[in-house]
C-alpha cells in the first residue's frame, strides 16, 4: 500500500525534514580525525531530542544507536563505538532518521576526514550526483525504474559498482514504507510516481564490486571486496506540481538543463 501525503501531513514532513537538516550540518561540522563516532552519536541524539522529536533507528529492529556510521568500505549500518577514532583519510557515511509528530524524515551523506585522495573524493562527488540525476527522475507520470536507472547508468560510467542489496524506500509515519526505490532499473518499469508521493532515495555506490556482507554484529553492511563505498540519501515529495521537493534539504531547487 502506497499512501500519497496531502498538504497538512506534508506540512509535518517539511518540519521533520528541515530539524534533520539542521542536525546533519552540525554533524558536518564535527567530523574531524580524532572524533569517536560514539561522540558523534551522543551529539545527533541530543540535537534531536533538544528539538521535541526522536531519533528513528534507535531501537529499530533492535539497532543500538541514532546514527549509522560507515566507515571506509562499509556501505550501511555502521555502529558507532567509543573506541572507532576518525583518521586522516577516512571516507565516513552518516545515516540519520528522526520522528518529529509522527512523521519520519531520513538523509544520509559521505564526506572526507581530514584530506582524501581526489580518487576518495570522486566516489562521494559521483554519489551525490547520481542521488541528483535519479531525483530529476522523480516526477509526476514517471516510474521508480526511471529513478534507478539514472542512478545506475551514471555510477557505472565511472565502474563504480550499484549496490543491490538494499534499495530506497517510500516513507511517511513509517521509516520504510512500500515502494522499493532500487538504484538499478529499466525506465518506464516499476511503481509509476504520482503527487503526494514521499520516498527516501539513496544510492549506495562502490568503487569495485556491489556484492555486500554483512559483519557479525548482525548490522554493518560492508562491500565484499573490500572497496571503498559512499552514500547519499534525502527524503522527497513528489509535490503537487508533480516536481521532487528535497524535505531534507530545504530551500534546494532542482535547476533545469540550460
Ligand atoms: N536509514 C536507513 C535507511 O535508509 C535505515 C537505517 S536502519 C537502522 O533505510 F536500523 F539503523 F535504523
Ligand atoms: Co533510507
Amino acid at each position: 500500500m502506497i499512501y500519497l501525503k496531502n498538504t497538512l501531513q506534508l506540512q509535518s514532513m517539511r518540519k521533520a525534514g528541515a530539524l534533520l537538516y539542521e542536525v546533519l550540518c552540525r554533524l558536518r561540522e564535527a567530523i574531524k580525525p580524532g572524533v569517536s563516532t560514539a561522540a558523534l552519536d551522543v551529539y545527533a541524539e541530543q540535537l534531536i531530542r533538544k528539538h521535541k522529536a526522536t531519533p528513528s533507528f534507535l531501537g529499530y529492529h533492535g539497532y543500538p544507536a541514532t546514527l549509522c556510521t560507515s566507515l571506509n568500505d562499509q556501505v550501511v549500518h555502521g555502529i558507532p563505538s567509543e573506541s572507532v577514532f576518525l583518521k586522516d583519510g577516512d571516507i565516513l557515511s552518516i545515516d540519520c532518521g528522526l520522528v518529529l509528530e509522527g512523521w519520519q524524515a531520513d538523509s544520509a551523506f559521505t564526506v572526507g576526514v581530514g584530506a582524501i585522495t581526489p580518487e576518495k573524493q570522486q566516489l562521494i562527488d559521483v554519489t551525490e550526483e547520481c542521488f541528483f540525476r535519479g531525483v530529476k527522475q522523480a516526477v509526476n507520470g514517471k516510474n521508480v525504474g526511471d529513478i534507478g536507472h539514472a542512478v545506475q547508468i551514471y555510477a557505472e560510467s565511472f565502474g563504480y559498482g550499484v549496490v543491490r542489496d538494499l534499495t530506497g524506500h517510500g516513507i511517511g509515519r513509517n521509516m520504510h514504507e512500500e515502494p522499493s526505490v532500487p538504484n538499478y532499473g529499466k525506465p518506464g518499469h516499476g511503481v509509476k510516481l504520482r503527487p503526494g508521493m514521499t520516498l527516501a532515495v539513496e544510492p549506495m555506490i562502490s568503487m569495485g564490486d556491489y556484492h555486500v556482507n554483512e559483519l557479525e554484529d548482525n548490522w554493518t553492511i560492508v562491500t565484499a571486496d573490500g572497496s571503498l563505498c559512499a552514500h547519499y540519501e534525502h527524503t522527497l515529495v513528489i509535490n503537487e506540481e508533480g516536481l521532487p521537493e528535497l524535505l531534507t534539504y530545504p530551500g534546494f531547487i532542482l535547476m533545469e538543463e540550460a
